[in-house]
C-alpha cells in the first residue's frame, strides 16, 4: 500500500469523527444521570486498569461547545456521538430525566449551527444497571425496554437528527461481556452469551420500526466491528476452524442475521432454543447503511480456556504494529470494504477506524498520522474498486477512557490533559482538516 491519498472520493462524501457517551462526558453524577453498568465495572477490583473511572472522562458534558468548536475548526461534516441511556432514563425505563435529555438538545443544536451533521447511536455500552440488575441483555424484555429508549430519543431529536445508528458492535460488547467475563458485567456463560446475542438482535430490529415510525425522513443504520479473522496457524485445521468459529461470532452473528435472514451455520444450532417463531422477521427489519468499524486482522487458535473453544492468536510477527499491539494491514480494510458491499449490498459508512498508542505523550502523532494516510488512500482503493463507501468517521475526536484499559491507551486526534482536561489538537488532526480541506476543493 502506498500511503497516497490524492483520490477524489464521491461527491456528498462524510469526513467526520466518533466519539461515545461514557468515554468522554464525564458528569456521571451529575443532573440526575443513572449509573450504568460501566459506573458499576469501574468501581470493581480489577474491572478496569488502573481503577480508572468515567466520572470525569474528558468532561465533554460540560466542554461539549468547545468540542464542537474543534471539529468545526478542522473541518468535520458529520460527528457520530451515542446518547448515554442512563442520562435520560435513570432507571432503564420510566420516569424521564428531563436535564439530561437537555443536555443532547444542546449538543444537537450547536451541532447543528457548526454546520456539522450529527450521526446518534443509541447504544454504545452503557447500559443502566437498573436493567442489568433484570438481567440485562440476557432478559428478553431488553427488546422492549430498547425500543421505549428509542421512542423517547426518537421524539425528541428526531426533527434534527436524521441520521440514527441503534447499536455499536454488536458482537464486541456481547462477546466479551458475556463470553470473555471483561466488559461490563463481566459474564462468562455461552448460554447467557446466545441469549445475550439475540435479544440485542431483536431490540435493534425493534428499534430500526421505531425510528422509521417517528422519524420523518430518518436514514438509518446499525454498527458492526468487522475484522478479517484468521487463522494463527494456516497449516492447522484446529486454528483454521477455531477462525472461522470466531469470524462467525465476531463479524457474521448479527449483520447476517439483520441483513441475511440467519444465523451463521456453527451459531444456528445452539441459538435456537431461543429463537421464537417469527423473531428473524422481528430483526430483518430493511435499514439504509452499514456502519463499519474496522482496526485490523484478527488471528486466532483453540482456546480451553474459552467458553467457545476459540481464542486469540498471534499476527505474523513481521506485521506492523499501531502502539496497543493492533496488528496495521491496510490491504484488509480495503478487502473488507469490498466484501461488505457484496454481501450485504448497502451503502458503508465507515463509523470508526483509528491507532492507538500508550506511549505518546503529546499531540506529535506521526505514527497515527501515517495510519490515517494509509487507511484513507486503502478506502480510496477499495471505492475505485467498486464498493460503495460513503463516509469516514475517525476513532476518535478525543483521547478518551479506554473501556478495560483505562486512559493509558489514547486513540485521539486531539490530545487531552487529563489534569487540566485541556485539548490540542494533535499533528494527525491537522493532517486530517487539511486531507478534508482538499478533497472539498477538488
Ligand atoms: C471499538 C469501540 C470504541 C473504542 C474503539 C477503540 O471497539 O467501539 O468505543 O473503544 O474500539
Amino acid at each position: 500500500m502506498t500511503g497516497t491519498t490524492d483520490f477524489r472520493f464521491p461527491p456528498g462524501f462524510r469526513w467526520g469523527a466518533s466519539t461515545s457517551s461514557y468515554q468522554i462526558e464525564g458528569a456521571a453524577n451529575e443532573d440526575g444521570r443513572g449509573p450504568s453498568i460501566w459506573d458499576t465495572l469501574c468501581r470493581m477490583k480489577g474491572g478496569v486498569e488502573n481503577g480508572d473511572t468515567g466520572d470525569v472522562a474528558c468532561d465533554h458534558y460540560h466542554r461539549y461547545a468547545e468540542d464542537v468548536a474543534l471539529m468545526r475548526g478542522l473541518g468535520l461534516n458529520a460527528y457520530r456521538f451515542s446518547v448515554a441511556w442512563p442520562r435520560v432514563l435513570p432507571r432503564g425505563r420510566g420516569a424521564v430525566n428531563e436535564p439530561g435529555l437537555a443536555f443532547y438538545d444542546r449538543l444537537i443544536d450547536t451541532l447543528l449551527e457548526a454546520g456539522i451533521e450529527p450521526w446518534l447511536c443509541l447504544y454504545h455500552w452503557d447500559l443502566p444497571q437498573a436493567l442489568q440488575d433484570l438481567g440485562g441483555w440476557a432478559n428478553r424484555d431488553m427488546a422492549g425496554w430498547f425500543a421505549d429508549y428509542a421512542a423517547l430519543c426518537a421524539r425528541r431529536y428526531g426533527d434534527r437528527v436524521k441520521h440514527w445508528a441503534t447499536i455499536n458492535e454488536f458482537s464486541v460488547f456481547t462477546l466479551f461481556a458475556y463470553a470473555f467475563g471483561a466488559g461490563a458485567p463481566g459474564i462468562a456463560d455461552r448460554n447467557e452469551h446466545l441469549k445475550a446475542m439475540h435479544h440485542v438482535n431483536l431490540a435493534h430490529g425493534a428499534g430500526v420500526d421505531v425510528l422509521r415510525a417517528l422519524v420523518p425522513g430518518a436514514s438509518i443504520g446499525a454498527v458492526h466491528s468487522v475484522q478479517p479473522c484468521r487463522p494463527e496457524d494456516p497449516g492447522n485445521p484446529a486454528h483454521r476452524e477455531s477462525a472461522a468459529l470466531f469470524d462467525e461470532l465476531w463479524n457474521l452473528a448479527f449483520p447476517d442475521a439483520q441483513l441475511l435472514g440467519h444465523y451463521p451455520p456453527r451459531i444456528a444450532a445452539a441459538i435456537e432454543p431461543y429463537v421464537r417463531a417469527g423473531d428473524m422477521a422481528r430483526i430483518g427489519r430493511p435499514i439504509d447503511w452499514f456502519g463499519l468499524n474496522h482496526y485490523a486482522p484478527m488471528y486466532s487458535k483453540p482456546d480451553d480456556g474459552n467458553v467457545w473453544g476459540c481464542g486469540w492468536g498471534a499476527a505474523p510477527e513481521d506485521m506492523p504494529r499501531t502502539d496497543v499491539g493492533w496488528p496495521m494491514h491496510p490491504e484488509a480494510f480495503r478487502d473488507t470494504l469490498l466484501g461488505l458491499t457484496k454481501r450485504y449490498k448497502l451503502p458503508v459508512y465507515v463509523t470508526e477506524n483509528g491507532f492507538g498508542s500508550k506511549t505518546e505523550t503529546g499531540a506529535d502523532d506521526p505514527r497515527r498520522l501515517a495510519y490515517l494516510r494509509d487507511y484513507i488512500a486503502a478506502m480510496g482503493e477499495a471505492v475505485r474498486a467498486g464498493a460503495d463507501v460513503r463516509g469516514y468517521f475517525v476513532w476518535s475526536l478525543l483521547d478518551n477512557f479506554e473501556w478495560n484499559g483505562g486512559y493509558a491507551p489514547r486513540f485521539g486526534i486531539v490530545h487531552v490533559d487529563y489534569e487540566t482536561l485541556a485539548r490540542t489538537p494533535k499533528a494527525s488532526a491537522r493532517w486530517y482538516a487539511e486531507f478534508i480541506r482538499g478533497q472539498a476543493g477538488a
